[in-house]
C-alpha cells in the first residue's frame, strides 16, 4: 500500500503539494533548529533531502528522528559532514556534500534543485569594548564565508533554471538591533547583500533570504536558566505575543523553494517585531 505522502503527491489533482516531489533539497544546518524543520517539511513534500552540518553524531540523530517520523522515507534522507568554519578548506567538503545529494533519488544524477542555508556557528554577542578581530572573523566564518563558498559550489550543481533556488538566513536583529548586537546585525545585512548579489550573478537560479525573529531552537540552550525571562522579553516585543517555532519558519523556506518568480527577496517571519 502506498504511503500517505505518496498518495498526496501522486494524486491527479495535487497541483501545489506535489511541487517538491522527487526534488533534491540540501540543507546546510539541517541537524537542528530551523534547518531540521525545513528538512522534515521537504521530506513531507516528497523531496529527497541531504542534511549537512559539522557534527556527525548530531547528523545521525537528526536522520534517525526523521526516519522515526516518516518510517517509509528512509531512502529519501541522507547526510554529509561539512565544517564550514574551516574556511577555504571547507570547499572540498561542500563539494562532496553536494555531490552526494546530486546522486540521490531516481532523477538524472548530477544536479540538485534547492539549497537551504541555516548553518550558523556560535554567534555570541560581546560588549563593544571586548570585540577583537578574531571574534568578528569568527562571527562571519560559518554564515558569510561558508555561505559564499556554498554558493560558489552550488552554481555547479543547481540546474540553470528558475525552478532551482538557494535560500539563506538572516535575522530581524538586522532591522531592530538589540544593545550589543551590532556585529550580528552587520552579519545579517551582509547575508542580505550576498543574496541579492547572487540573485543577479546566478540567474536564472533564484536566491532569497529568510529573516526570522525569535524562534525557540536548540540554539537557545546556551541561555540556561535565563531562557524563561529572555523568552518573555522577546514575546513582549511582538504583536503576536509569541515566539516562533522551527515549524513556523519552515513554511518560509518551502515558499521560496516553490515560488518560481521569487528572487532577491527577503521573507520576514517575526511575530510583528518590526511593528512595535
Ligand atoms: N533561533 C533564533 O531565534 C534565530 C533568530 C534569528 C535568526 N536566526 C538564524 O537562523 C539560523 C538557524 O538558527 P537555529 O536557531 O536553527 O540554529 P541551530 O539550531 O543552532 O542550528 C544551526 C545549525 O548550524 C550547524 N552548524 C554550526 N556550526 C557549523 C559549522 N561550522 N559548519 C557547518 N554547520 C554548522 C549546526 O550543526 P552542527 O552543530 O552539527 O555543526 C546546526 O545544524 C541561523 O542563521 C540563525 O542566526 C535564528
Amino acid at each position: 500500500m502506498s504511503s500517505f505522502i505518496d498518495q498526496v503527491i501522486t494524486a491527479p489533482n495535487s497541483k501545489y503539494l506535489s511541487k517538491l516531489a522527487n526534488n533534491r533539497v540540501v540543507v546546510f544546518g539541517g541537524s537542528s533548529g530551523i534547518g531540521f524543520a525545513v528538512a522534515e517539511a521537504a521530506i513531507e513534500h516528497g523531496a529527497y533531502v541531504t542534511i549537512v552540518s559539522s557534527n556527525a553524531q548530531k547528523l545521525a540523530d537528526a536522520q534517525s528522528r526523521i526516519v522515526a517520523r516518516y518510517p517509509d522515507r528512509g531512502e529519501y534522507i541522507s547526510s554529509a559532514v561539512c565544517d564550514l568554519s574551516k574556511k577555504d578548506d571547507a570547499e572540498t567538503e561542500i563539494e562532496k556534500a553536494l555531490d552526494l545529494a546530486a546522486n540521490t533519488g531516481p532523477s538524472t544524477p548530477g544536479h540538485v534543485d534547492h539549497i537551504v542555508f541555516t548553518a550558523a556557528g556560535s554567534i555570541e554577542t560581546k560588549p563593544l569594548s571586548e570585540l577583537t578581530a578574531s571574534s568578528i572573523d569568527e562571527a562571519f566564518a560559518v554564515m558569510f564565508l561558508g555561505g559564499a563558498l556554498v554558493a560558489k559550489q552550488a552554481s555547479k550543481y543547481l540546474r540553470k533554471s528558475p525552478s532551482s533556488s538557494l535560500t539563506f538566513t538572516g535575522g530581524v536583529n538586522t532591522y531592530k538591533p538589540g544593545d550589543g548586537w551590532e556585529v550580528l546585525a552587520g552579519l545579517g545585512a551582509a547575508m542580505e547583500g550576498l543574496s541579492r548579489g547572487l540573485a543577479v550573478t546566478m540567474r536564472p537560479v533564484r536566491v532569497n533570504l529568510v529573516s526570522p525573529g525569535a524562534v525557540i531552537t536548540e540554539r537557545w540552550e546556551r541561555f540556561g536558566e535565563a531562557m524563561g525571562p529572555i523568552a518573555e522579553k522577546f514575546k513582549g516585543e511582538t504583536t503576536t505575543g509569541s515566539l516562533g517555532t522551527p515549524e513556523d519558519l519552515a513554511e518560509a523556506y518551502l515558499y521560496l523553494m516553490k515560488d518560481k518568480f521569487a528572487t532577491g527577496s527577503v521573507v520576514h517571519s517575526n511575530g510583528g517585531r518590526l511593528l512595535v
